[in-house]
């Protein structure tokens, strides 16, 4: 595991050195393809998740595709780096916070597929820049047994996680590189206040035993027994727990959680920009949402038609907070180096 530091320098490299990944990857055809033969996507979703996407994609359609799962901050990163000469065409999966960085920086193209009609307006850029596909909320996931170990209870509020006895027990993302960490960080600022959240967070640098690179990480390790408490968005906790992590237990704060609308986008001057619009259509259509719960993707979905996962009941009455994701997006940058400056 990487400590926190390095992480938290690692992840503003990522965000703001625009130009270092891109070294080599000049030469690309940048010509939209009459007939759509081959896709580069950046995933923001789980690994079998997208293996499952890609394998149905392309019996579907018939095009090939190159795909490589990254966290949010990676991706906005690596885009950003490729700006001059882009090799993937379409970024799948992740918070829509990202996105709207992505898009402030102007490093993705407007498209509004015809499948989008079909999807709230809650749940896309008014302007056509990303389009939701799933929501998925924030909470803890804990170890049982090292709970009964320590004598303590799930916990059940943000407060909670200051207690005594969660010093060194509580593993959370790197805001920086993780979309769920991000929206875990814009979420006590909406809730505190910019001053009070951002103490909240360096108070809790005080219990985090690692600041994971990936969302998903505090979640499987709080299944295996390393940590006592995960932040991390629920239904991956249901995920791990159906795949054997019986220990772990879901509890959400009762003061509210922020929630993450995960999203899809071209991303501007891409190779393969018909494939990219063809893939787009083809993700908001109710089989393609529907597909991530065989893989154990149970998040709430975007598109009307398509049922929710049955797993995600028991988490379906979380208390929300009313997440402001256009102020989580353009505050992006600011709040992940402020965040930076108040746990270094
Ligand atoms: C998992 C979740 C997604 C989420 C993503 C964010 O794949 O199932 O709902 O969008 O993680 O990943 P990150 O590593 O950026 O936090």
């Amino acid at each position: 595991m990487v400590n926190k530091k390095k992480w938290a320098a690692l992840a503003m490299a990522a965000l703001f050195s625009a130009g270092v990944l891109a070294a080599g990857c000049g030469g690309e055809k940048k010509a939209a393809e009459k007939k759509p033969e081959k896709l580069t996507l950046y995933c923001g979703l789980m690994e079998d998740h997208m293996i499952k996407t890609v394998k149905e994609f392309e019996k579907d359609t018939g095009i090939k595709v190159e795909a490589v799962r990254m966290s949010s901050g990676e991706i906005l990163g690596r885009i950003n780096a490729e700006k001059n000469a882009p090799k993937a065409s379409v970024w799948y999966g992740g918070p829509a916070d990202g996105f709207i960085q992505a898009q402030e920086y102007g490093l993705l193209d407007k498209y509004v597929s015809p499948n989008a009609a079909k999807i709230p307006d809650k749940f896309k850029d008014k302007d056509g820049y990303w389009t939701g596909i799933y929501v998925g909320y924030l909470g803890f996931s804990s170890n049982q047994k090292l709970l009964a170990e320590k004598g303590v209870e799930a916990p059940k509020t943000w407060q909670d996680l200051l207690k005594p006895e969660f010093k060194g027990q509580v593993v959370m993302a790197n805001p920086g590189s993780s979309g769920t960490a991000y929206t875990m960080l814009a979420t006590m600022v909406q809730l505190l206040g910019e001053e009070k959240g951002l103490a909240y967070m360096k108070a809790l640098n005080g219990q985090i035993k690692t600041y994971t690179k990936s969302g998903t990480a505090p979640g499987r390790m709080a299944g295996q027994g390393e940590c006592t408490v995960g932040i991390t968005f629920l239904h991956d906790a249901i995920k791990y727990r159906e795949e054997g992590m019986k220990d772990l237990v879901l509890t959400a704060p009762a003061e509210g959680t922020g929630y993450e609308i995960g999203a899809v986008a071209m991303i501007k001057g891409g190779p393969e920009q018909e494939a990219a619009k063809k893939f787009i259509d083809w993700i908001l259509t109710k089989k393609a949402q529907e597909m991530g719960s065989t893989t154990g993707s149970y998040q709430f979905l975007t598109n009307p038609e398509a049922a929710p996962p049955k797993q995600a009941a028991e988490i379906k009455d979380t208390k929300l907070i009313n997440y402001d994701l256009k102020w989580a997006g353009t505050n992006r940058a600011k709040l992940v180096e402020k965040w930076n400056a108040a746990v270094n």
